[in-house]
């Protein structure tokens, strides 16, 4: 398979040639059968690279520990390479493009001797989606082929696609010694090309997700029209049978998945609420004939965080995990479950690094503990999902762990008010990423490590949506995380998180008033549904409420953080800040 053929003689030339760099022992080329990922199981056991887990209780699904060192993404060491340095932004490490060829190919020379080269055609999105785009991943890790067998559609259909377009992008990853020094993710978007390099964690070494369908594809994505990003996309029918989806982009660890998976507390799902999940990380979103945003999932599974997820908070993971699931760098219980912190029942007896638990050894699993799970095995997963036309976008929300100040809901005026509102972004920084924890950083849009361009160019690229004839989404703001002063969380979230949706919904539909407040509009007294709410009435009020002294400070803050981006930045985007300051 894969060497006929004219049209393939770019991808065929490209293989040998890494072939030739890198030295692999064999070459096995991905058809993304069953059979094949049979076999692949069967050797991973046989080198520990999998352990088996309990298959009465887990059918089929097993656990890998990475390198104690490899357990995150490495923003520090990931790169755009863009040929001018003011392309790449200040928001990106850089690399000029020969450079780093230079560096990477030293570091592939030879790098896959005795080992398997695996070449892993894949698509992102519905195969037969106008949407969709293709990639390549070349690899020699059977685990990356695993998680790029559940998170994307591989193998021969991805390839006859390719064939068709002759368009790829072309990823190339080794795991290399591991060694933190000989670590670095770069990515050519001129190229369409990844070279990834010494790290088997999920985000830096499964190619098609944070490398392609965010760096590279956001990249694309302006050039050619439309918007890659990193965004969860949910569908929420109301009592009346109709859906309206809603796209939500949150850092990572701060409630995408969940968000995905909200399941209707009592009160919604009497009333004849239900929600379907379309993506649970990644949105592309384009323009169709009617002026809407249409929007697909480029990824076919889940990898999510494990930790938190439990019955009481996310139990659509967990009936999504019962079988065929791939668990990385979590606890195991006596008897071969996999276990997390949160996870509410269970006992952790073997702690992620493989050692006996002992709570002196800080958590059993590890706080970024990943589990890596097919979408089709969620109870809300939405058929529409492969519609090749994606589903239609009524409103886009932003949020972040914002333990003060900003409120648990507000709508932006206009798209324009929005655009500010998610270039203004902020939240703590969390386990998904190495270094500090609980920091707040700008994160503009969600996309801080994942915008392969200036954010000042995607920022103005945003703000060209707003034309004639364009039927844009409403944007929101929400933030589920603020703190009383005891540290704990005032809002009790997940699936109450459905009350701030539902007014959204009223909203697009016009049928709520909301309240004008100088930051945007909030749910006016009574307007946001506290039936049943086990929370206070005066809390309620106080995640409402518009401090107006504390965010004079927030939008000095902001003014001087889009300051950062110098002359590139849309003077359109300055003019709303100071039309919000002075509002
Ligand atoms: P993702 O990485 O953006 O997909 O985030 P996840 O949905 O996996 O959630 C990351 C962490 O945030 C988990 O520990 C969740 O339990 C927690 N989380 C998610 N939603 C909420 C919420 O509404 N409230 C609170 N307090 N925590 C949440
Ligand atoms: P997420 O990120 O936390 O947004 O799911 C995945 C990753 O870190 O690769
Ligand atoms: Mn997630």
């Amino acid at each position: 398979m894969g060497s006929q053929g004219s049209s393939l003689d770019a991808l065929n030339r490209w293989v040998d040639d890494v072939a030739r760099l890198t030295e692999p022992a064999s070459v096995v080329w991905c058809d993304g059968s069953e059979a094949e990922y049979a076999r692949l199981v069967a050797a991973m056991l046989a080198s520990g690279d999998l352990l088996p887990l309990n298959e009465k209780t887990n059918p089929r699904s097993y656990l890998h520990r990475s390198h104690p060192s490899d357990v995150a993404r490495v923003e520090h060491l990931t790169f755009v390479c863009t040929p001018s340095e003011d392309d790449a932004g200040p928001n990106n490490h850089w690399m000029a493009p020969a450079d780093a060829h230079a560096k990477m190919d030293a570091l592939f020379a030879g790098a896959m001797r005795g080992r398997t080269m695996y070449v892993i055609p894949y698509c992102m999105g519905p195969i037969d989606s106008p949407i969709a785009r293709c990639g390549v991943e070349i690899t020699d890790s059977p685990y990356v082929v695993a998680n790029m067998r559940i998170m994307t559609r591989m193998g021969a259909p991805a390839l006859a696609r390719i064939e068709r377009e002759g368009r790829f992008v072309r990823g190339l990853h080794s795991t290399g010694e591991l060694d933190p020094e000989r670590r670095f993710i770069m990515h050519f978007p001129d190229e369409l090309a990844i070279k990834s390099f010494g790290s088997g964690y999920g985000g830096n070494a499964l190619l098609g997700k944070k490398c392609h369908a965010l760096r590279i594809a956001s990249h694309q994505a302006r050039n050619e029209g439309w918007l890659a990003e990193h965004m969860l996309i949910v569908g929420i029918e109301n009592p009346k049978g109709e859906k309206h989806y809603i796209a939500a982009a949150f850092p990572s660890a701060c409630g995408k998945t969940n968000l995905a998976m909200l399941i209707p507390t009592e009160g919604y799902r009497k009333a004849g609420w239900k929600v379907w999940t379309v993506g649970d990380d990644i949105c592309w979103m384009t323009p169709g004939a009617d002026g809407r945003l249409w929007a697909i999932n480029p990824e076919a599974g889940y990898f999510g965080v494990a930790p938190g997820t439990g019955a009481n908070t996310n139990p659509a993971a967990l009936a999504t995990l019962r079988h065929d699931a791939i668990f990385t760098n979590t606890a195991i219980t006596a008897d071969g479950q996999p276990w997390w912190e949160g996870l509410g029942e269970g006992e952790p007896a073997v702690d992620w690094q493989g050692r006996p638990y002992a709570a002196a050894n800080g958590p059993a699993a590890h706080p970024n503990s990943r589990f890596t799970v097919s979408a089709r095995q969620c109870p809300s997963w939405a058929p529409e999902s492969e519609d090749a036309a994606g589903v239609p976008i009524s409103a886009i929300v932003f949020g972040g762990r914002r333990p003060s100040l900003v409120p648990l809901v507000f709508e932006a005026k206009d798209w324009a008010h929005g655009v500010l509102v998610g270039a203004a972004m902020g939240s703590e920084t969390t386990a998904a990423a190495t270094g500090a924890v609980g920091v707040l950083r700008r994160d503009s849009m969600a996309m801080k490590p994942f915008c392969g361009y200036n954010f000042a160019d995607y920022f103005a690229h945003w703000l060209s949506f707003d034309k004639p004839g364009a039927k844009l989404p409403r944007i929101f703001h929400v933030n589920w995380f603020r703190k009383d002063a005891e540290g704990r969380f005032m809002w009790p979230g997940y699936g109450e998180n459905l009350r701030v949706l539902d007014w959204m919904i009223q909203r697009v539909e016009g049928l709520a008033v909301g309240e004008d407040t100088p930051i945007g509009i909030v749910p006016a007294r009574g307007e946001l549904n506290t039936e049943g709410l086990a929370i206070a009435p005066a809390t309620v009020d106080d995640l409402l409420r518009v401090d107006i002294d504390g965010w004079v400070e927030e939008l000095n803050a902001i003014g001087t953080y889009l300051d950062g981006f110098g002359a590139r930045m849309p003077g359109r985007l300055k003019a709303e800040r100071q039309r919000v300051s002075h509002a």
